[in-house]
């Protein structure tokens, strides 16, 4: 990574640039996310407060950081269940455009794997729209298998896309 950048936890204070960094990524990459940018943005700042995730027990938010401006974001939340505990599920892995090409995803990866082992977490999952290869290059570059293949798991402008299954062993 560049010099100067750093990952770090999320902190309450970050709420409302991570609801301008999490909003820009849902507007420009509809098709590679779940949730829509309308429904995203129609929330309240008690929404962006718990998904800062902080309790640091079901949930890990990751920023990257440079100059005090976040430019990357990866999330991880595992359910607490008995017999789902030892699975977890990454979301929302995101660089701003100026900073891609920079392996800046993989080090965010790499930081929630870390706490998911933290936290007795066995096996890492994430699910990523088949056509987004830069993506899917992160994840296999990061030890991410392939293990299916979920038909039309996302459904925008009037197209359906299939998601890959992945997951890593920790
Ligand atoms: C997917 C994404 C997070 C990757 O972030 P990143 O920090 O640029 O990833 P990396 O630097 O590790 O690059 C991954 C691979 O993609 C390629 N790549 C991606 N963007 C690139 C760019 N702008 N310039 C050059 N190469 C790029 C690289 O070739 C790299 O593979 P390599 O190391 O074998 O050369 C980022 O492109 C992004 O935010 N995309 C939009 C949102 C998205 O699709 N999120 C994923 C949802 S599952």
């Amino acid at each position: 990574m560049p010099n100067g950048i750093t990952i770090r936890h999320a902190k309450p204070a970050d709420v409302e640039s991570f609801r301008a960094l999490r909003l820009e990524a849902l507007k420009n990459h509809p098709d590679a996310f779940g949730q829509a940018y309308a429904d995203a943005a129609a929330k309240e700042n008690e929404y962006w407060l718990n998904r800062l995730n902080i309790n640091e027990v079901e949930d890990a938010l990751f920023f990257a950081e440079k100059d005090s401006q976040l430019i990357g974001m990866t999330g991880i939340h595992r359910s607490m269940a008995v017999k789902a505990k030892h699975a977890a599920m990454i979301w929302g892995v995101y660089v701003k455009p100026e900073w891609r090409g920079n392996h800046i995803s993989e080090s965010l990866i790499q930081s929630c794997v870390e706490w998911a082992k933290t936290q007795g977490v066995v096996i890492v999952k994430l699910a990523v729209v088949t056509g987004n290869l830069s993506a899917l290059r992160c994840y296999e570059k990061c030890g991410f298998k392939t293990y299916g293949t979920e038909p039309k798991a996302i459904f925008y402008d009037d197209v359906y896309y299939d998601e890959y299954l992945m997951a890593l062993n920790t």
